[in-house]
């Protein structure tokens, strides 16, 4: 099973949630990541990113932004978003209502009730926001990973 985490500058929130994810489900899951903007394409993590994850045990500094493109609709099974902009840039992008359905807010897919369902940019913040991020996304990546454990039984 593919899945694909998305945020706008896939600097900062998606390739945390990628790397989360990616430390708890079993061989057979591929996790990536990428972007609604292409600003960064090609960089690394934002170093505030790369350390938090790293302080967890968490490798993330090898990850490149890539923005995300309509191919991704066919080559990932789910779709997850990290606010209600990047899940509306990513749905406008879709072409069917089957690549449509691959597609939701990571939070509101976890049943997290938090920031209405939004993983805030950390971007602006301090490491502070960085770790309340991790934090965040560490806890729906516990909850979606025996999601899809699931389904694939
Ligand atoms: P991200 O954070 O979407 O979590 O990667 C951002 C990083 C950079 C920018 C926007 C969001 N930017 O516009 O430069």
């Amino acid at each position: 099973m593919k899945i694909l985490m998305v945020c706008l500058g896939n600097i900062c929130r998606s390739p945390l949630a990628e790397g989360i994810l990616a430390s708890k489900l079993p061989l057979g899951f591929e996790v990536d990541s990428a972007g609604t903007i292409s600003l960064h394409e090609g960089e690394h993590p934002d170093k505030r990113a790369v350390k938090t994850a790293q302080n967890h045990g968490v490798d993330i500094s090898k990850q490149r932004s890539r923005p995300i493109t309509t191919s991704d609709f066919q080559s990932y099974d789910v779709i997850y978003c990290m606010d209600r902009q990047v899940l509306h840039d990513v749905i406008e992008m879709t072409d069917n209502e089957q690549e449509r359905s691959k597609v939701s807010l990571f939070l509101e897919a976890a049943g997290m009730n938090i920031n209405n369902f939004e993983v805030k940019d950390p971007y602006w913040s301090e490491m502070e926001g960085f770790e309340e991020t991790f934090s965040l996304l560490d806890q729906a990546s516990g909850i979606i990973s025996h999601q899809l454990i699931n389904k694939t039984k």
